[in-house]
């Protein structure tokens, strides 16, 4: 077990998918026996988007939290906590809003897909507003409320994550201190699933299998997935490579010897794409069957979900709390 500090979050976007389990909560699982971790929910960052369809939220929250504690996160292990319950975030916040030059945010690369992503939902030319503007230095700030070392997270937020070290050290160097870490990214591997179209795995794209999906969804969905699209009978000698899901999926979720049982069979046409199709299913339940009666039990008892994430967010509050004591010391507050 290591001293350093490992810190990420998700949004609270409801049920997670199988590309989420891949690509990020199994490892989570991994970090939370070798560092110290926080894992938090950021409610607060679903306002930067979502400011105006706020009904779902707090069930959202309970839905990512419940697919964590069923897949293994550990809250004996992991400190897990709601970004919203800890105002110290948002103090941290306002001490980084004045020393963030502007140009340092405009230049985000995330900000314009998530300007186009509004406008499309909206259907007009839609604005920025100053949250969405500034959640860059937002996420700077959950960041370093736990002063963090290494913060796991996909491609896509590897920027973020330099901005986290580049106002680190504008702070170090403007209150004459060493008190932030340099903070490094962890890449995750969030393209490891396609979805069962072929295209990315996303709930927006309606191709995804859900953690919380019973097996009967699942087998259907499985079904669904498109394989190699030049065959036409199934004792058609197949062509795996050009399989677009199934075949990924098997390589995936079998074992060394079924994926070449199953790749030996589909070339001389001894197996159909839908009898193939159907033992995968089985297979992915098989994989996902514990895991799913865990959930199936947080969701009969939300309660407790709700108990570990206040719980969690009083022990991360006490962390917090100190790093803050620090921050207005070396600022000068009153
Ligand atoms: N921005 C991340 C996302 O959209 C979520 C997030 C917010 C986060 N703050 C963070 C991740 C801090 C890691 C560290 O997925």
């Amino acid at each position: 077990m290591q001293d350093n500090i490992v810190f990420t979050g998700m949004r609270p976007t409801g049920k997670l998918h199988l590309g989420h389990y891949l690509g990020v909560i199994e490892n989570m699982v991994k970090l939370q026996s070798e560092y110290k971790c926080y894992f938090f929910i950021a409610d607060w960052h679903a306002l930067t988007t979502k400011y105006d369809k706020t009904e779902n939220l707090r069930q959202d929250v309970i839905d990512v939290a419940s697919d964590w504690l069923a897949s293994g996160v550990d809250p004996e292990k992991a400190t897990i906590y709601v970004q919203s319950l800890i105002p110290e975030t948002a103090e941290l916040h306002i001490y980084l809003s004045m020393i963030t030059p502007q140009n340092w945010v405009e230049r985000d690369p995330t900000l314009k897909d998530m300007a186009k992503i509004l406008k499309t939902k909206e259907g007009i030319a839609s604005q920025i507003n100053y949250g969405l503007m500034g959640y860059p230095v937002l996420m700077t700030a959950d960041i370093l409320t736990f002063n963090a070392d290494f913060v796991p997270v996909g491609i896509d937020q590897v920027a973020h994550v330099e901005l986290t070290r580049d106002i680190a050290r504008r702070f170090n160097n403007i209150y004459n201190t060493d008190f932030f870490k340099e903070t490094q990214p962890l890449l995750n591997n969030c393209s490891l699933i396609c979805g069962l179209d072929g295209n990315k795995m996303g709930k927006s794209f309606n191709n995804d299998i859900k953690i919380a999906d019973t097996a009967e969804v699942t087998a259907k969905k499985i079904m669904s997935a498109i394989t190699d699209r030049s065959r036409m009978r199934k004792d058609d000698p197949g062509h795996p490579d050009e399989c677009e899901v199934a075949y990924k999926y098997w390589k995936i979720f079998g074992t060394k010897a079924e994926v070449e049982t199953v790749r030996c069979e589909c070339e001389k046409g001894l197996r159909g794409c839908a009898d193939c199709k159907r033992q995968l299913g089985a297979k992915i339940n098989e994989k996902f069957a514990e895991i799913r009666d865990r959930r199936k039990y947080y969701e009969a008892h939300p309660e407790v979900v709700e108990k570990i994430l206040r719980e969690g967010s009083e022990k991360a509050r006490v962390e917090a709390q100190k790093v803050l004591k620090e921050v207005r010391n070396l600022v000068k507050m009153f």
